[in-house]
């Protein structure tokens, strides 16, 4: 065992030749800089990673009172003519995409030429279908090169894309069509998982007769085999961008920076995921930005970012922040697992992967499953590793670091949110010394603050644990809750005046190091899928029998986070272990098939607050095993709940 005060630096001096920011020294000169006049080094980043077809009139203007902020106000630009057209003459042949599938027989590349065409293609077909900039459009595809090239379409005529997994079911489907009110879907047949074939256009059949206001499909023929479309507002896209009709370019929608971008759908402490909102403006240039240099990519350098792009972490670290910087990237369809655990070690071999962005628990289960890796796969390409979704533990970390490290190439943990657009809080290849488990120091721009919630005053520095608010506003952060202001003001600039809340719980070390410690809401995390407790609680009492239900998600340090619930029944009802596979399939059907509840409790009834709040807390404790540790209870509505389940767990 290592000693776990011990500090990496062997990536340092190896960085410091070529990285884009070479020392900490320069780290910290700039980050001083960013928070002196964020004004002008904000405008600075702005001239330099975008291209803008007028120069805004002011940088920022923020009311966090009514939680309204504004970047580049009154600039003009074009997501896709940035990601794509400005690339051409320069880049034309490179490639954009290697595109690897589920069958790993399966592959395919295309240029930024190649994709600057299907988009245009694209986005001539919807223009036709009469999108329009400030529509709402449906995207509901597994990871295909279509995917990218739908948000990018959308982007170039204005439309706002919101892109829903794949893996979520028909009613999840319909809720997201219904919240933004969409009258365009695009979609596929199917998509391949596991050698295993899914239907998404069913499901999308299955949402469409709870949603009215959708006038047109468009579904991308996966399969290859005839596609059953049931009316004529139904097309198949290959089919339809093939009319010869249809213009082969499509001039780029000039864009306000603060029209939006896109909506994404994310859980938080309420039963209905919220829409968060991004723009054109802060969104991209705080993509481009934290893609260069929290990866330190260089041009000719290939970039791996494992997470499905209808995730924000795709979003930013496979579309835009990549393109925006005319990167090679990599896009995989299938899973961690199939053919076997050695998929990703030879992905990584086969394409010769420079730098990979992916999850905790990828490296958790890869460590598990192919163990020592030294001499068994060429992974020498690799140079860096990034990891987001939840802290890593130090045993993981360094597992990544001796194995697939190789005791040098540096673990970049970065802590960011749905909410904030890119990376906040990471360290640096070049500048910082890294520390297992903690995601280090504040990206520039970014003005972290840990309260005690209970005195609201700053925690005493080092490592007394508060919450983590953001002070400064940053470019890439959220604008808003789509059509809904209110609760976005609320969630996030409430809790304290003049601050983000982020939600999470965090503390600082004696060297300024930030550690992230989890969530204060009831949000989980299930195999990097945030869900909120409330979403699965809601359809559990969906069930005839059920009375009451309450969800927590429980970690042990090694194993991934488990979903357990509680549930009390209807009077007389005999609690059985079919019950039991009802309420799992029920959560399967309606959220989605990575949502599976590992443990049922039956309960009589759930402790309460006075006023009626369920106490997740003290469920918690009670799932860890730790009935030691749940404190005064005699303040909840009925004590004696409490009581029967801890004797029914001893
Ligand atoms: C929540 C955000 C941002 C893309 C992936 C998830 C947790 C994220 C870390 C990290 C510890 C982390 C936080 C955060 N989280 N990164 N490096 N260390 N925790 O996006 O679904 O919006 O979830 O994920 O709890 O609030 P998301």
């Amino acid at each position: 065992m290592e000693d776990a005060t011990k500090l990496y630096d062997a990536h340092l001096k190896i960085f410091q030749e070529i990285a884009y920011i070479k020392s900490y020294e320069e780290y910290e000169t700039l980050y001083q800089k960013s928070m002196d006049d964020p004004e002008a080094f904000w405008a600075e980043q702005a001239e330099k990673y975008i291209t803008w077809g007028k120069p805004w009139d002011f940088v920022l203007r923020a009311d966090f009172e009514e939680a309204r902020f504004e970047w580049f106000g009154g600039g003009v630009l074009n997501a896709s003519y940035n990601c794509l057209d400005r690339h051409l003459p320069e880049s034309k042949d490179k490639v954009a995409f290697y595109w690897e599938g589920d069958n790993p027989d399966e592959s395919e590349q295309i240029t930024y030429q190649g994709l600057y065409e299907r988009v245009n293609k694209l986005a001539a077909l919807l223009q036709f279908k009469g999108v329009k900039k400030g529509d709402r459009v449906i995207v509901y595809l597994p990871m295909i090169i279509a995917l990218p090239v739908s948000l990018l379409a959308c982007a170039r005529i204005g439309a706002i894309h919101c892109a829903v997994f794949d893996r979520l079911g028909a009613e999840a489907l319909a809720r997201r069509i219904q919240d933004c009110a969409a009258k365009t879907v695009i979609t596929a047949d199917g998509g391949y998982r596991a050698g295993k074939w899914f239907q998404l256009k069913h499901n999308v059949d299955k949402a469409l007769k709870r949603c009215p206001g959708v006038e047109t499909v468009i579904v991308y023929n996966r399969s290859g085999s005839k596609l059953e479309l049931n009316s004529k507002n139904e097309l198949e896209w290959q089919e339809a961008v093939d009319d010869p009709g249809l213009p082969g370019y499509v001039p780029p929608e000039p864009m306000d920076a603060e029209d939006p971008l896109f909506i994404l759908h994310t859980s938080g402490s309420t039963g209905r995921p919220k829409g968060m909102v991004h723009t054109h403006g802060g969104y991209l240039v705080y993509a481009a930005m934290t893609t260069k240099i929290v990866f330190d990519l260089k041009q000719d350098e290939k970039f791996w970012c494992t997470a499905s792009i209808n995730w924000i972490t795709g979003h930013t670290y496979t579309v835009y922040g990549p393109l925006l910087n005319g990167l090679t990237n990599l896009l995989f369809e299938g899973v961690l697992f199939y053919p076997d655990y050695e998929r990703y070690w030879q992905i990584v071999e086969k394409y010769r992967v420079d730098k990979l962005y992916t999850t905790p628990n990828v490296i958790r289960v890869l460590a598990r499953e192919t163990g020592d890796i030294a001499g068994k796969y060429d992974v020498s390409s690799i140079k860096l590793i990034g990891t987001v979704g939840e802290p890593i533990s130090p045993e993981t970390w360094r597992w990544c670091y001796h194995n697939f490290g190789r005791s040098w190439a540096p673990i970049i943990d970065t802590w960011w949110q749905t909410e904030t657009g890119g990376h906040m809080i990471t360290p640096l290849p070049g500048i910082t010394a890294l520390k297992p488990g903690s995601c280090a120091l504040p990206f520039f721009g970014v003005d972290p603050v840990i309260l005690d919630l209970n005195t609201g005053q700053e925690v005493q520095f080092p490592g007394q644990e508060g919450a983590l608010f953001i002070r400064k506003p940053w470019p890439g952060m959220a604008r808003t809750v789509y059509k809904n202001h209110y609760q976005f003001k609320e969630a996030y600039f409430s809790l304290v005046p003049n601050l983000f809340f982020t939600g999470d719980e965090a503390k600082i070390d004696e060297d300024g190091y930030y550690w992230l410690l989890g969530r204060f809401d009831d949000v989980i995390t299930i195999s990097n899928h945030r869900l909120g407790t409330v979403e699965i609680e809601s359809v559990l009492i969906q069930h005839d029998r059920v009375a009451e239900a309450a969800v927590v998600g429980v970690s042990d340090p090694t194993e991934e986070q488990v979903i357990w619930a509680f549930v009390a029944l209807n009077t007389g009802t005999a609690k059985s272990d079919k019950l039991k596979q009802e309420l799992i399939d029920l959560v399967h059907e309606k959220i989605g098939m990575f949502a599976t509840i590992d443990v049922i409790k039956w309960v009589n009834s759930l402790p309460k607050t006075l006023s009626g709040k369920i106490l997740h807390r003290l469920l918690h404790k009670i799932a860890l095993g730790q009935v030691d540790q749940l404190g005064d209870t005699s303040t909840l509505a009925d004590p004696l709940a409490i009581e029967e389940i801890i004797r029914d767990f001893s």
